[in-house]
């Protein structure tokens, strides 16, 4: 009953999304992309305002930079997000895709709400009491608001309650430059406090995170966790790698959480070969991105993480497969934290 009650309200206010879709899209080709800001940076943040919207996962910062995001303006707002959070709220309807945490094994549908919830996770983990955890870094940090407010789970990166060292985490968000620059202009303009985070411009094909955060006074000697969110798929197979390996040479105990595609559905081979070639066509037609990384999900697909990982240095403390391995013996990526050993391990 409820989902048919939202299917009617959606068809009823279809013609005020497919206008928001329109004003989005001229806004992401002609605002954005000219100005080289990341375009896919708007997939999963858009997921997020959503899920705060519907009332699933409290994301403050999210809604306040929304207005002053290039690609965004209060008529996309009011006509992609507000009409879609009515539907929800007026039928009740609360179904997978608007879900947090989102359903495992997730699907093309639910999977950013599932990767939603593990990086949260992760991040929680890192910054909770007892932690050893002294730096956390977001690389290709997009629209990404883990750093300024309250986590879903009430850990806050910037206070130090409760953490044993007494101290606050040290934030740094790494990405492009002129996507950093948009990001900082937002975060200014809706009057969000970003005293607390270093910025760090670097563009990852050209020039080494490592390098470059240190110059901004990131300490390699301190435990540290690193997001890297939505990322993997747009690089090439060297850079990921060399960024594995740098992760490897950080204080032990330090971490980093990531997700990647699978290398069959990047290279759109079986099961994937639709997938993949419509995927491939729409990113570039719309985004002017092409997927380049991934690693392959073939059965067991947690081996074959595991492999990847500890070839480069690092220890598996957490793997989830994303897209159902279950259903179709492939499954569409995976979600990784990979942690620096300590060399008592063993
Ligand atoms: C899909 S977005 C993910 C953003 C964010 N992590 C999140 O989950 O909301 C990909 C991000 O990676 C950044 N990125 C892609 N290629 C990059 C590169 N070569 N150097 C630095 N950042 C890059 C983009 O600018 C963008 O912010």
């Amino acid at each position: 009953m409820r989902v048919l009650l939202f299917a009617l309200l959606e068809i009823v206010l279809f013609p005020l999304q497919l206008i928001g879709s329109l004003v989005y899209s001229f806004r992401v080709r002609f605002v954005n992309m000219p100005r080289g800001i990341s375009g896919t940076a708007y997939e999963p943040y858009m997921t997020r305002l959503l899920l705060h919207h519907i009332g699933s996962r409290n994301d403050g910062g999210a809604e306040r930079i929304a207005p002053h995001l290039p690609a965004l303006s209060p008529l996309v707002l009011r006509s992609m997000m507000d009409t879609l959070v009515l539907a929800a709220r007026w039928s009740g309807f609360r179904g997978s895709v608007l879900a947090y945490p989102g359903p495992r094994p997730s699907t093309m549908m639910t999977f950013i709400s599932h990767r939603t919830h593990f990086f949260d996770s992760a991040v929680a983990a890192a910054a909770a009491a007892g932690s050893p955890i002294r730096q956390f870094v977001v690389l290709g940090a997009g629209w990404d608001t883990r750093s300024y407010g309250p986590l879903p789970d009430g850990a806050d990166l910037r206070a130090p309650a409760g953490r044993g060292s007494g101290e606050a985490l040290r934030c740094f968000e790494v990405d492009e430059p002129p996507t950093q620059s948009a990001k900082v202009e937002a975060l200014r303009a809706a009057g969000v406090d970003c005293g607390h985070v270093v910025f760090a411009p670097t563009d990852f094909n050209q020039q080494s995170w490592l390098a470059s955060l240190k110059e901004h006074g990131f300490d390699p000697d301190l435990p540290t966790f690193i997001l890297w969110e939505g990322v993997t798929m747009y690089l090439d197979d060297a850079a990921v790698d060399k960024t594995l390996r740098e992760v490897a040479g950080l204080a032990p105990g330090s971490c980093v959480a990531f997700d990647f595609l699978s290398r069959e559905l990047v290279l759109c081979r079986k099961p994937f070969v639709v997938l993949g070639n419509y995927a491939k066509y729409a990113m570039k037609a719309f985004y002017g991105e092409s997927w380049l990384f991934g690693v392959s999900t073939a059965a067991p697909a947690g081996e074959r993480a595991r492999e990847f990982i500890e070839a480069r240095g690092l220890a598996l403390r957490g793997f989830e497969a994303f897209g159902g391995e279950a259903e179709r013996g492939t499954p569409l990526g995976g979600l990784i934290v990979a942690g620096v050993p300590d060399p008592r391990e063993g």
